[in-house]
């Protein structure tokens, strides 16, 4: 398997995909729809809807049409985290993806709506899938209502005050007050790793895994999550704008205390290299396998933006 081959066919997939669902960019309210489909546009990763794709194939997902809406969904909740977490009243960083930030070009106010349109609009394509249930019997189309439900129910928890939200309220309000290492987990966990978690368990749930997997699942997600934002803390301080696409030192800059603040950049690495591995000693367990979802945890231990 060539993984960078592999990799850019399956984005260029989710970029499809996305541009399915965005806003038309019309009416008295165009602006807040061309601030929504600048951020959401401009790239990324696109890891969010990747791990749940993936996740998804890996318990044998039939009804792909079902999973697409929250695809979508997720990485724009995950792009209005970034708005708002880039806004000068929180992070203050003017670059995002390789561009100036949605609050640089549309100004703050307009920036503040994006992402509140941003996280409103994840509902709303999420609830399309229940337009997109179609089986053969009764029994099978109830099936896919409840896990549509539970795919619902699943997002609105990881991106709330007990998720995301929870974990940016900690990131900001205790950041000077936080030293070791279990609250840094705690908020690391909350405001990146439930995102992590919300979209494998999503994948998990529209494929039909049991309880029992989509909980090993979350415990995987929330690894991969922490060694993630880890990850990010190192590349804050040994990477540079151009291969980012954001600022680097953002996080000294804001008097962060980050893992690399209570460690060293050595000890850090060590940390996203035992996390992860922690991660895919789960992932083993599990009685299926998706040899491009392994070779992608493990290439997460050393990306570089
Ligand atoms: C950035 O997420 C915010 C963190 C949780 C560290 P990504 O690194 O996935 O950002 P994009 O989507 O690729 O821009
Ligand atoms: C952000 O963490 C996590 C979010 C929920 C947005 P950071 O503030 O470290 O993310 P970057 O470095 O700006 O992408
Ligand atoms: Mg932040
Ligand atoms: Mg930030
Ligand atoms: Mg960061």
């Amino acid at each position: 398997m060539n993984f960078e081959v592999e990799r850019k066919a399956r984005v260029e997939k989710i970029e499809e995909i996305i541009h399915r669902f965005l806003p038309e960019e019309v009416g008295y309210q165009k602006t807040v729809m061309e601030a929504m489909n600048y951020s959401i546009l401009a790239g990324g990763k696109r890891l969010r809807p990747m791990l749940m794709e993936e996740t998804f194939h890996l318990f044998g997902g039939q009804d792909h049409e079902l999973l697409e809406p929250f695809m979508v969904a997720i990485e724009m909740i995950h792009t209005y985290s970034l708005v708002h977490d880039d806004l000068p009243a929180m992070d203050n960083d003017e670059y995002r993806r390789g561009r100036k930030t949605t609050h640089v070009v549309y100004g703050e106010a307009m920036a503040i709506l994006a992402g509140d349109g941003l996280l409103n609009l994840a509902f709303e394509t999420a609830a399309k899938a229940f337009q997109s249930i179609s089986a053969k019997t009764e029994v099978e189309e109830l099936k896919q209502y409840k896990r549509v439900a539970k795919a619902i129910k699943t997002m609105a928890e990881k991106a709330g005050i007990y998720g995301m939200i929870g974990g940016q309220v900690v990131d900001i309000q205790m950041n000077s007050a936080l030293k070791d290492r279990e609250q840094l987990d705690f908020m690391y966990r909350l405001k990146t790793g439930a995102l992590i978690e919300a979209s494998m368990m999503i994948g998990a749930i529209i494929a039909g895994a049991n309880e029992d997997e989509i909980s090993r699942i979350e415990e995987i997600a929330g690894d991969i999550g922490l060694a993630f934002q880890i990850r990010d803390d190192i590349l804050d301080v040994i990477s540079s704008q151009e291969v980012l696409g954001k600022p680097v030192h953002s996080d000294e800059k804001n008097r962060k205390t980050t893992y690399v603040s209570i460690m060293d950049l050595n000890g850090a690495d060590n940390e996203v290299m035992a996390i992860s591995k922690h991660a895919l000693n789960i992932f083993e367990t599990l009685p299926y396998r998706n040899e491009y979802l392994k070779v992608l945890i493990n290439t997460l231990i050393t990306r570089k933006n």
